[in-house]
């Protein structure tokens, strides 16, 4: 039987460059090797405000890129997180064995708290319904960028402890482990190389949609954020924001840094970032073809309405488990 991996990506905007190299490139080919499970997690979106008729637009979209990348759902489960009341459930089981601090200490939350003007409680327990994302479905490995570190740590400390409070020395979760890129887990904004490219950044400047036009594309990394130095190095200390091309360069092509930098010596940054525009519009293009044909029929709806299916008969058995082993059931 073939191992299980499960990831989840937020309806919250259009996922950029920094998710594909992150986390999505990684779904398509993990697919043959293992059962995997990939979610629109849409009530992880709703820990921030969202306009409800943009979110439900994001999530048929999001799930229609998904599948123009190639995840194949005769392979692999594609669903709606909300489709699946199991996550619900078992984040309320999972919220009563954490703690108020481990929840204060995630970073993720510290960062969005600070940008929100009123801060939802949901923001603060958003951890225990991702936790409950990844064990419900006995996920093996969890495939994402390396801003999730702090979450699969958590995950993985909380089945420790579930299965030493309620295991009666069986094991009734299974413990996960992250998967992270080699190259690209990181995507910096191409505006300001100190902060994540985010499709919820304000700035659109800062990041490449998969869904930008191939005009917009150019624009973006033709004004990207560079440096006086004027050489095409890899620094990340002195040149951080080529640095953040370079990973990107290097990881859309499948080329070696050092490879791309002596490519690129003395011909200052107007060379490199022209290759770099025509390679990104070259990945997205293809995805893009495929997205718009499945946005133009009704195939999204009919497998988001099959993985529902699919997720719901392994989440329930899951969720079973763990209301009889905390005696609610
Ligand atoms: P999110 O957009 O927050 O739902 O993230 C979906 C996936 O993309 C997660 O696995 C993230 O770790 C990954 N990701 C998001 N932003 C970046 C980035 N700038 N660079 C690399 N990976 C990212
Ligand atoms: N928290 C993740 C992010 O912001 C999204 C996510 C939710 C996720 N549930 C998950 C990722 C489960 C992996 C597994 O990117």
């Amino acid at each position: 039987m073939k191992q299980r991996i499960f990831s989840g990506v937020q309806p919250s905007g259009t996922p950029t460059i920094g998710n594909y190299i992150g986390a999505m490139r990684g779904f398509v080919e993990l697919q043959d090797d293992y059962e995997a499970v990939y979610c629109v997690v849409n009530q992880h979106a709703i820990t921030v405000p969202q306009d409800p008729k943009v979110l439900r637009e994001n999530t048929k979209s999001l799930t229609a890129l998904y599948l123009a990348m190639g995840i194949d759902p005769s392979k692999s489960i594609i669903f709606k997180q909300s489709d699946v009341p199991a996550h619900s459930q078992a984040a309320w089981l999972i919220q009563c064995n954490l703690g108020l601090g481990e929840l204060e200490r995630m970073t993720q939350y510290k960062d969005k708290a600070a940008k929100q003007e009123s801060i939802g409680a949901g923001l603060l327990t958003y951890p225990a319904l991702m936790v409950g994302d990844i064990i419900l479905y006995d996920a093996e490995f969890v495939p994402v960028g390396d801003d999730q570190r702090q979450h699969i740590e958590l995950t993985r400390d909380f089945v420790d402890r579930f299965n030493s409070r309620f295991g009666n020395g069986n094991d009734i979760l299974v413990k996960p482990e992250g998967l992270y890129p080699d190259h690209g887990a990181r995507v910096m904004s191409l505006q300001d190389p100190s902060s994540k490219m985010s499709k919820s950044d304000s700035n659109v400047k800062g990041f490449i949609s998969l869904l930008d036009t191939p005009k917009q594309i150019t624009k973006k990394i033709k004004s990207a954020v560079t440096d006086s130095i004027g050489e095409v190095n890899y620094d990340k200390e002195n040149q951080p924001a080529v640095s953040n091309l370079l990973d990107i360069y290097s990881s859309l092509s499948m080329r070696d840094i050092d490879d791309i930098v002596s490519e690129y010596q003395g011909t200052g940054y107007g060379a490199f970032k022209s290759d770099l525009a025509d390679l990104t519009v070259a990945t997205i293009e293809p995805i893009q073809e495929r997205y718009n044909q499945l946005m133009a029929g009704d195939e999204v709806e009919d497998i988001i309405r099959d993985g529902a299916v699919r997720a719901n008969e392994i989440a329930s058995i899951t969720l079973e488990k763990m209301e009889k082993a905390m005696g609610i059931r």
